[in-house]
């Protein structure tokens, strides 16, 4: 990325009054999570969405996609917030009376782990169980909760607090989302493959609301053609410079 790049960037951020980073898989590829869809490694590449992570296969087979899910969460666990996180969790305090709200579709908890504040899950996370009929009951994900088990308050099957495919998002969630892409005057999206509706709208609203939208992704991806600039490059490297420039410039 040239200095130029990255001083204009920099600048949008000093101006903008309401940010909005958009995160995918991409920007937890350097803690060493796979991402989804990427070659070889991509997740779905390797195991069937439809048997371990789709609500059709939670009720074929409950155990088979908590058991995936499981092995999802310990990798998390054992992994950490990469260079990436920290820089945006450095943004955030850069970016103090402005407003910056991080949309994410990581299930990981990254974000609030590295120290960001204002965070919307909207695909959920991998660290909590609920009851399925939404009785009430929910609970940090134990580490000896090994199979599912029947919801305390009600009896209905628990499983684990994320969106599944075939499932809809959590409307507040995704309603305080949209707002925070509508309103938002600089967007930035990371690490994501813009596959997965409606999660990928965030970024065309944004835009047609007037936001300039800024991609990092090591690759092109649909939202090129829609970006006002595309990094070509890694999230942490991107936003390791970003916040090193405004933290510079700051002091
Ligand atoms: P994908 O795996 O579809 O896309 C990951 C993107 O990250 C790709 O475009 C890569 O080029 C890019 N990438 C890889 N390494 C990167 C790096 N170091 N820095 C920046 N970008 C990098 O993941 P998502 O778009 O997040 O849904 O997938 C969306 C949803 O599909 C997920 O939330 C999940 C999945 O099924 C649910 O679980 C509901």
């Amino acid at each position: 990325m040239q200095a130029e790049q990255l001083e204009s960037i920099a600048a949008m951020v000093r101006e903008a009054r309401e940010i909005v980073v958009f995160s995918g898989a991409g920007l937890s590829a350097d803690s060493g999570i796979p991402t989804f869809r990427d070659g070889a490694t991509g997740l779905w590449n390797k195991v069937d969405p439809d048997e371990v992570a789709s609500i059709e296969g939670f009720m074929r087979n409950p155990g088979r996609v908590w058991n995936w899910l499981l092995q999802l969460k310990k990798l998390v666990d054992e992994k950490a917030p990469n260079a990436g996180h920290e820089a945006l969790a450095r943004l955030e305090k850069t970016c103090r009376g402005k407003q910056l709200a991080v949309i994410t579709q990581n299930i990981d908890g990254y974000h609030t782990r590295a120290g960001n504040t204002q965070v919307l899950e909207v695909h959920g996370t991998i660290h909590r169980v609920r009851c399925h009929h939404h009785c009430g009951f929910a609970a940090a994900w134990q580490e000896d909760a090994l199979e599912p088990f029947s919801c305390p308050g009600c009896g209905a099957p628990v499983r684990p607090d994320l969106v599944l495919f075939g499932e809809m998002l959590d409307e507040a969630v995704f309603g305080a989302a949209e707002m925070r892409s509508l309103t938002a005057d600089l967007f930035f999206c990371v690490g994501t493959s813009f596959t997965v509706q409606p999660a990928a709208l965030l970024p065309v609203w944004a835009k047609r609301a007037g936001a300039t939208v800024v991609e990092v992704n090591p690759h092109p991806t649909p939202l090129s053609k829609v970006a006002d600039f595309s990094i070509r490059g890694g999230a942490s490297q991107f936003f390791g410079a970003l916040s090193t420039r405004l933290e510079a410039t700051q002091a």
